[in-house]
């Protein structure tokens, strides 16, 4: 399973890294806007702090400008792969782009038939809205459930990368549905960590052990 962080937030990024847990991050132009960088710069600046893929979505509306931006975007970095929305104009580009070998895969997925148009398409990667589908009245984690049955039975490649995660629950029910990968805000990946539990019984260690100072600094005891 792979995970990645969806933000271009460069601390948090390195923060994530850190933990040893981080397979790459996403993004999306809501993202990027926020970063108030030029699209470039801020794909730039995530590849140089991570050791994972990079994806970038396209900003056009229509096949030919959005071949030409994922192109464009493979210049900027030596791990960049294209986001295509799941739009009539999306699947023509992402058709041209894979026959072009270039990396680039299905986002804004919200049904099993767009998810089945992309594996079709040979998409690297689909990405299914899980929170913003349950915003919608539907199930985010079920619709993922289904689409990662049917690329089971059919054995499709497309890795399937549940998107648009709001809380630890969602992110549970997609580990136990076995989905490929997810993306979560550091927010999300951060609850992730902490338990109560832990925290008392780290506290009761500490207490037990009380001054006795680091185990490397005691004074060694031949008997
Ligand atoms: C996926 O790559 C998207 O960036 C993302 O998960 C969208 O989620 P949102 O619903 O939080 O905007």
């Amino acid at each position: 399973m792979r995970l990645y962080l969806d933000t271009a937030d460069l601390g948090q990024i390195r923060e994530m890294a850190r933990l040893g847990v981080l397979d790459g991050v996403t993004t999306n132009p809501a993202i990027v806007a926020g970063t108030e960088k030029s699209y470039r710069n801020a794909v730039e600046d995530i590849a140089e702090v991570v050791d994972g893929p990079v994806f970038a979505q396209v900003i056009a509306a229509d096949a030919d400008e959005m071949v030409r931006e994922a192109r464009g975007y493979q210049e900027w970095a030596a791990d960049v792969v294209a986001k295509i929305p799941a739009t009539r104009a999306g699947f023509e580009a992402l058709s041209r782009l894979r026959t072009g070998g270039i990396p680039a895969g299905t986002t804004v997925v919200f049904s099993v038939e767009q998810a089945v148009l992309a594996a079709k398409n040979d998409a690297s990667f689909v990405a299914p809205y899980v929170g913003r589908l349950d915003d919608a009245g539907s199930d985010g984690v079920e619709t993922v459930r289904r689409m990662q049955e049917i690329y089971d039975t059919y054995g499709f490649e497309t890795e399937l990368l549940a998107a648009s995660i709001r809380n630890t629950t969602q992110a549970v029910a997609l580990y136990e549905a076995g989905v490929d990968a997810v993306t979560m805000s550091p927010e999300v990946l951060e609850a992730h960590i902490p338990h109560p539990k832990t925290d008392e019984g780290v506290a009761g260690f500490e207490a037990a052990w009380g001054d006795r100072g680091s185990p490397l600094d005691e004074r060694g005891d031949s008997s």
